[in-house]
């Protein structure tokens, strides 16, 4: 993934490439429901209880499980490779 630092993950993901991106990124659809498949985990911030919550609501969640919307990009998070989530 490419992108200026600061950006949501969101943001260049599903703004620039999907029409999914339902909550601008408040972590209330789940439509940015990625797996984090590779790159700089340790980087990532932990899951909130939101997250969780919204998470669990998918029928596709596994432990790769992330919202796009909650990760904010920045350099730490160069070269993380996720794959989009089959819609629920
Ligand atoms: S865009 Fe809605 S939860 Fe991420």
């Amino acid at each position: 993934m490419k992108g200026p630092p600061t950006r949501e993950f969101s943001k260049p993901t599903f703004a620039e490439n999907c029409t999914t991106d339902d909550s601008g990124g408040c972590c209330s659809c789940a439509t940015c429901h990625i797996f984090v498949e590779d790159g700089p985990l340790d980087a990532l911030p932990e899951v909130t209880a939101d997250e969780n919550d919204l998470l669990d609501s998918s029928d596709h969640r596994n432990d790769k499980s992330r919202l796009a919307c909650q990760l904010i990009y920045s350099d730490a998070l160069a070269g993380l490779r996720v794959q989009i989530a089959p819609e629920d």
